[in-house]
């Protein structure tokens, strides 16, 4: 044996040798300690009950020790499987997030609206931890108009806290509004064209109604389709109000100077703004895997 030959066959020994040494720690890492029974699984969209567009849950892997799982264990290390009363397929979009610490979002969002949806997460064909789950009776689709007739129970369904601090602190400084007068008011202050975008709505038995002042209003689609995404799900009590379309608050005037009140997406500690979730957010919740 040439040295040349010598070497070249130590070079394949040694590369076989890697194979063989990066498969092993391959079958015996990181996914394989995880126990797969004992995976937490939990959240809203194990509940029929909560309607999203875009359903969600968590997954946490735990080890055989019974301890979090903190690493990734691959991209989607498990399956989901989406299935309705009588056994058939479900039209749905799916992802599946590796937050890459042992645990994992689950997103879905259905076409159809069902009866009864069963959710399961396997792996190699074996339940994971509670699966499989039973989502009872109706499972609403984004586009059904089916509002929740009571607004305490749509509350209750969306495990919605019993206030949110800022609201409650935008709020407080208007106790009794004049909806005539302060129409009026807002109006004639802020119907400027073009310095000024607003949007007028009158919810009137879960119907919207919408008015615009000023030339640049096309964010109105946003407003619009938060609210009628609003009213397919749930009965609103009758409202009015106005929402500013543009990037900046508007009312300057001081609480002692009757101030009149503007939903926005905006806000700052000079103005009386009562500011809500951006457009960005809303439609992000809306559009997603849309
Ligand atoms: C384990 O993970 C869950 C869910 O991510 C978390 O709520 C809990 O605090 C974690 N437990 C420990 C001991 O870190
Ligand atoms: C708002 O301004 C426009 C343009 O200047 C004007 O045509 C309209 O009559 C105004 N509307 C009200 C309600 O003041």
């Amino acid at each position: 044996m040439s040295a040349l030959q010598m070497w070249k066959c130590l070079k394949v020994l040694f590369l076989v040798l890697l194979c063989l040494n990066s498969s092993a720690s391959e079958s015996k890492g990181e996914s394989g300690s995880v126990d797969w029974k004992k995976t937490k699984i939990w959240g809203p969209g194990l509940k029929a009950e909560f309607v999203v567009p875009a359903r969600y849950f968590f997954v946490q892997l735990i080890d055989n020790e019974g301890n979090n799982f903190t690493k990734s264990a691959g991209e989607r290390p498990f399956d989901v499987h989406l299935k309705n009363q009588d056994g058939g397929r479900v039209r749905v979009y799916l992802r599946v997030l590796d937050r890459t610490d042992g645990m994992y979002l689950v997103n879905y969002r259905i076409y159809e609206t069902l009866a009864d949806l069963e959710i399961s997460l396997t792996k190699d064909n074996i339940h994971i931890g509670d699966s499989p789950f039973q989502l009872k009776g109706f499972v609403a689709h984004e586009n059904c108009n089916c509002p929740e007739p009571r607004l305490s129970t749509w509350y209750k369904h969306m495990s919605c806290p019993a206030s949110y601090r800022q609201i409650k602190n935008d709020l407080a400084i208007f106790k009794d509004v004049d909806l005539e007068s302060t129409a009026r008011e807002t109006i004639q202050r802020f119907n400027i064209s073009t310095a000024h975008s607003l949007s007028r709505y009158k919810i009137i038995n879960n119907k919207i109604y919408r008015k615009t002042y000023g030339e640049h209003v096309g964010f109105k689609m946003f407003s619009d389709s938060i609210l009628l995404s609003l009213t397919r799900k749930v009965v609103l009590p009758d409202i009015e109000l106005f929402i500013n379309l543009g990037d900046w608050p508007l009312e300057k005037k001081t609480v002692a100077d009757n101030p009149v009140p503007i939903f926005s997406w905006c806000g700052s500690d000079t103005s009386r703004d009562i500011v809500m979730p951006t457009y960005d957010l809303t439609e992000a919740s809306l559009e997603l895997l849309g």
